[in-house]
């Protein structure tokens, strides 16, 4: 084993900091900017009974699997799978995995820093100087300028608590946001259903269209958002459950984690459409939902500026807990292969992941040219990481602890031990999620 393995790790102080670490990671841009809108554009609630089950068949076995794999080696992603199996190369899911958070992370810089502005702009009433927000939106993202800056903003905040270390940052800052984030989406979605015509929002959110189940296309944005909404594939329960003492039982805190992941993207969806239908507008806007279709709702609102500044802020600290650990995976990995200290590494990857982003950033003014087809690099970002990068590194993931750990490893490690639950997730992660996700794909890209 590696020796710097042997040394005495950080961990988490206790069982609800991690808890609270893990769902401020999961919840993030994804319950609310992605889930509203892809979930707008594939027809609501047809769309949501698939992504339930994604997340219970697919979703909840590999969060267990990651916890388990990290946990048992009290070490980053690449050393995890080393340790698990040192005679195959499984390692590369792990190293594949450090590389893939510098784009994700690059990409969701953006959209955060994007939302940190519209919340500067809520607080300052600098928002409510216009009602075309169309312009407003496409006026700020063209700039070459403004939104690198704010994507710089939240990248700095996040190298900063990163830096701070797993209790002392990650943990302390999750403890003082994530119940702030809970109680402002509660707020938002009672004071949307409580306005006139919310129905039609909860209509189009919970009354499935059956003809929809048909289409291969409703599958892979449901897959892909429970991914991404989860945040698997990439090693980040793995890297958060190196830092998570043997004494806790990973099947029970995994599902605490998956339901309150889910919990938060429902009560978003709860404060988004039923507003959104009873001011008789259209929640298929794409990803500019969040940044065009709302504000403009907001400003018709009775107290819309103070839901929006709640908005904002919503989103802002939502993607701030999600970045820490996104930039936690290279960062446990780079601390070990450098041995340098943690804050040299966390702001030399900061640095790194921040001229990653720029070009999505920038995918409007002037790398524009860049785009493939109808897809700026922002969305080419997107695509790539949703509906390529994170499957793929979930199915992964799976085959490992399904196949390659080994039966009794995988039982013992995650704690299932013998019993019915071990076999059910067993199943799930050798058959459920690698054949579900392959008839996805092919059927999409046969079809
Ligand atoms: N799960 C978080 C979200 O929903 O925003 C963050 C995230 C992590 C998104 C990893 C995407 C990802 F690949």
């Amino acid at each position: 084993m590696n020796s710097t393995n042997d040394q005495k790790r950080e961990q988490w102080a206790s069982r609800s900091g991690f808890l609270l670490a893990s769902i401020g990671s999961a919840a993030g841009l994804g319950n609310i900017w992605r889930f509203s809108y892809v979930a707008g554009e594939n027809g609501g609630a047809t769309f949501l009974v698939i992504y339930l089950l994604c997340i219970l068949f697919i979703g909840l076995p590999i969060v267990i699997a990651e916890i388990s794999i990290g946990r048992n080696a009290q070490g980053d992603a690449v050393l995890a799978f080393r340790h698990a199996d040192p005679d195959h190369p499984w390692y590369i899911v792990g190293g594949v995995a450090v590389l893939g958070c510098f784009i994700i992370l690059g990409f969701y810089g953006v959209v955060a820093g994007w939302s940190l502005k519209y919340f500067v702009s809520a607080l300052s009433g600098h928002l409510w100087a216009t009602s075309d927000y169309n312009n407003f939106f496409s006026g700020f993202i063209s700039q070459p300028l403004e939104p690198v800056i704010w994507q710089a903003v939240m990248m700095t905040a996040t190298v900063t608590v990163v830096a701070g270390g797993i209790q002392k940052g990650i943990e302390t800052v999750n403890r003082i946001l994530m119940p702030i984030l809970a109680l402002i989406v509660f707020i938002l979605a009672i004071y949307s259903l409580t306005l006139d015509g919310a129905g039609k929002g909860l209509t189009f959110l919970f009354r499935p269209d059956w003809n929809a189940f048909s289409k291969p296309s409703v599958y892979i944005a449901a897959i892909g958002q429970a991914f991404f909404s989860l945040g698997i594939g990439m090693t980040i329960f793995l890297t958060y459950g190196a830092y998570l003492p043997k004494t806790f039982s990973i099947p029970g805190i995994a599902s605490t984690i998956v339901v309150g992941d889910t919990l938060l993207a429902l009560l978003a969806g709860l404060a988004i459409f039923p507003a959104v239908f009873s001011f008789g507008l259209s929640p298929a806007q794409g990803p500019e939902l969040a940044f065009i279709t709302l504000p403009g709702l907001f400003q018709l609102m009775p107290g819309g500026n103070l839901i929006a500044v709640l908005f904002f802020g919503l989103l802002v600290g939502a993607a701030l807990t999600s970045m820490l650990s996104i930039l936690e995976v290279p960062v446990a990995y780079f601390i070990r292969k450098t041995g340098q200290s943690r804050r040299t590494v966390t702001t030399s990857l900061g640095l790194v992941i921040f001229v990653v982003g720029i070009p999505a950033s920038l995918g409007y003014s002037v790398f524009k040219p860049a785009g493939i087809g109808e897809r700026n690099i922002l969305e080419i970002y997107d695509y790539t990481i949703s509906n390529l990068l994170l499957p793929l590194g979930g199915i992964a993931t799976a085959l490992f602890a399904g196949w390659g750990w080994g039966k009794a490893q995988a039982l013992a490690k995650s704690g299932f031990h013998e019993g019915l639950a071990g076999q059910v997730w067993l199943f799930c992660l050798r058959f459920i999620g690698p054949i579900f996700i392959a008839l996805a794909f092919f059927s999409a890209y046969l079809f």
